[in-house]
């Protein structure tokens, strides 16, 4: 067992020391004792967070996927690296060892070089929770392209627009992805994407359903077919520490997503780091996500965490709630899950259903629970012990982001404390710190303020893709020096961290990060609305749900606008971001400069009426009072 895998509290306690004390060292030692790497850095850290500038490993070389499958051939090569789940249940798990994995990736890899993809081209990855997406993203690492996956719910425009800011020479779908009793028209979506991307050379389409569809000679190749021609044999690139790993899109403040960049050392180091010590992993567990690999916990946490660990993980291609609401339970109960990780949402929506839908299934090999995503309110904290963890299993509540690559504060299973509805404490190596309005950090001890992060770990995002100004402004700038996440938080008097919420104008539905001015943007696009403003409010499963107020054109509407609308968005940017309720108002309340005020507007929504704060300097009071009177 590593010495940098805490098994107690006080060892806890004084490895947090050392890492605060050096984190150079801490961070050092660690990558040299548990990777194998083709060449030893120079420096571990070199960083400034005023440019942002941030380099760890510098000038080691690496490729992640030695360290996620070549090493652990000799050893476990048998063993299974991935369990597959379909969808329908009545369809044969697979069970994918890790001689296989080896195999499929290296096929898959030379699949890609076959089709024209080279180190440092940016691959699009469309594609339902498959074993070949997990071949794909490792396929990617494993000739030096920087995979940018998209989730395969988002639309046509949302998919275009990504590919366009990564200039994607190679798109992989499959013809359709099943999501319960249904299918996602996938290649469909993606060839309307593609009438708006010049920059597409190649696309290769898993038929994983067998849909008709329709393929474009010369751009469009089976992957069936490129699949069996490729040999199985394929060297790995050898990559520069901080060369891209990965892009992964995440909402903004602005209409436009953010293309995350994510390098090769540290990403490996701090997911390999994070996933033994939160989930206390252990040899010979099956451990369970249940995240799409479209979202980062699935990069981290599907794919790039456990497989460097050597370990099984779970890929499930279906939905909680087919073919009924037992399904997770099912799954537990048929690969014996021993870790199971999901988000707050989820267990929200599946403690409604008839508890013998839980109480059927055998659940005695869950020894560890795990959150992500969104706070868990107590009520929901206590049905995940009780129902599912029959009051015997720590959860562990994890709260990090796309942007920090990792899981940065949470407990760490059965060694420190869990405190319902805390994420409670920094992993060794983190160095949260809470601000106040005026940038200044609040001193130790109970606190409530904006949550940052004052010191470099490895897995940071290191840029937005093509816009590092815009990294800068989103989240150095407001408080210098450090890491602003946009979140708001309280400590207690011992140091535990409990995350009360976003601070900007993201909403955070069913564990979905949702930027409001997109969300603006396309409801703008209809051709009746003069403007609208966003907001989230609670929702009892969703956590949040969208909120839209809209102001029409002359002011004239018709009965189908809310439909219309609603079917806008979701055809724009995908159906989780549907409004889920719209109010149609004559004004907005403004600023004297004509900025929206959505404080008042997030109260309203909220049915906080009598707490609106001061009106009175509104360019438009008279219209809070319509808004309040058609609240919906
Ligand atoms: C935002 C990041 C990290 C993977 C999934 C979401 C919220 C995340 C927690 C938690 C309270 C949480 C935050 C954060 N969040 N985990 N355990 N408790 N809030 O990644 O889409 O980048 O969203 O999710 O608001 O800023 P993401």
């Amino acid at each position: 067992m590593s010495n940098f895998v805490v098994q107690s509290q006080s060892q806890y306690d004084q490895l947090y020391k050392e890492s605060i004390e050096n984190p150079e060292k801490f961070w050092g030692d660690f990558a040299e004792q548990e990777f194998a790497w083709r060449k030893k850095w120079d420096k571990v850290l070199e960083y400034d967070l005023s440019k942002p500038y941030i380099k760890w490993f510098e000038g080691a070389k690496l490729n992640i996927t030695e360290n996620c499958i070549d090493r652990h051939l000799a050893t476990k090569g048998n063993q299974t690296a991935i369990i597959f789940e379909p969808n329908n249940p009545n369809e044969e798990a697979l069970h994918i060892t890790y001689n296989e994995l080896a195999k499929n990736v290296n096929k898959t890899a030379n699949m890609l070089k076959a089709n024209g993809a080279k180190k440092g081209d940016r691959i699009c990855i469309y594609m339902p929770m498959t074993p070949e997406l997990t071949y794909a993203v490792l396929a990617c690492a494993r000739i030096g392209a920087i995979h940018s996956v998209v989730f395969a719910g988002f639309s046509a425009k949302s998919l275009s627009d990504r590919i366009n800011d990564a200039t994607c020479n190679v798109v992989l779908t499959a013809d359709g992805g099943y999501r319960g009793d249904k299918i996602t028209p996938l290649k469909e979506i993606t060839d309307e994407a593609l009438q708006s991307c010049d920059s597409v050379e190649k696309v290769i389409v898993l038929n994983r359903t067998n849909s008709k569809i329709a393929m474009e000679y010369g751009r469009d190749v089976w992957w069936q077919d490129e699949f069996a021609k490729a040999s199985d044999e394929c060297p790995a690139e050898v990559m520069d520490a901080e060369d891209m790993l990965f892009i992964l899109y995440t909402s903004g403040s602005t209409g436009k997503p953010k293309g995350m960049v994510h390098t090769c050392g540290g990403y490996m180091v701090y997911t390999n780091y994070s996933f033994r010590n939160v989930f206390q992993y252990e040899e010979g567990d099956i451990y369970w996500c249940t995240a799409d690999i479209g979202w980062i916990t699935g990069h981290s946490y599907i794919v790039y965490g456990p497989l460097s660990a050597g370990a099984t993980t779970v890929m499930f291609e279906g939905v909680p709630s087919y073919p009924d609401m037992g399904r997770f339970w099912q799954v537990v109960e048929k690969h014996k899950v021993n870790i199971f990780y999901t988000a707050p949402t989820a267990i929200r929506s599946l403690a409604t259903c008839d508890i013998s839908l839980v109480n059927q299934y055998d659940l005695s090999s869950l020894k560890t629970l795990g959150t992500v995503g969104e706070p868990i309110n107590q009520e929901a904290w206590d049905w995940y012990n009780n129902h599912i963890g029959k009051g015997n299993c720590p959860i562990v509540d994890t709260w990090w982001q796309t942007e920090t690559g990792g899981i940065m504060i949470t407990s760490i299973a059965g060694v420190t404390r869990d405190i319902p509805t805390y994420a409670t404490l920094p992993l060794p190596g983190i160095q949260p710190c809470l601000m106040d309005e005026n940038g200044n950090e609040l001193s130790e001890g109970e606190q409530e303020g904006r949550l940052c992060i004052k010191y470099p770990w490895p897995s940071m995002a290191r840029t937005i893709y093509g816009n590092h100004q815009r990294f800068a402004e989103t989240y150095y700038n407001t408080f210098p020096g450090k890491y602003f996440t946009g979140d708001g938080a309280k400590r207690d008097s011992n140091g535990n961290y409990r995350i009360t919420g976003r601070v900007d104008d993201i909403v955070i539905v069913s564990g979905h990060n949702l930027g409001t001015a997109e969300i603006e943007n396309a409801i703008n696009e209809h051709s009746n609305v003069a403007e609208s403003a966003v907001v989230g409010y609670p929702h009892d499963i969703k956590g949040n749900s969208i909120y839209a107020y809209v102001t029409l054109k002359n002011n004239v509407g018709s009965e189908t606008i809310n439909d219309e609308i609603k079917d806008l968005v979701s055809k724009t940017l995908g159906p989780i971001c549907k409004p889920e309720k719209i109010q149609i108002t004559s004004g907005l309340p403004k600023t004297r400069s004509g900025k929206i005020m959505r404080r008042i507007l997030r109260k309203v929504a909220a049915n906080e009426m009598d707490n609106l704060g001061d009106i009175s300097t509104l360019l438009n009071p008279e219209c809070v009072e319509e808004v309040i009177k058609g609240r919906v």
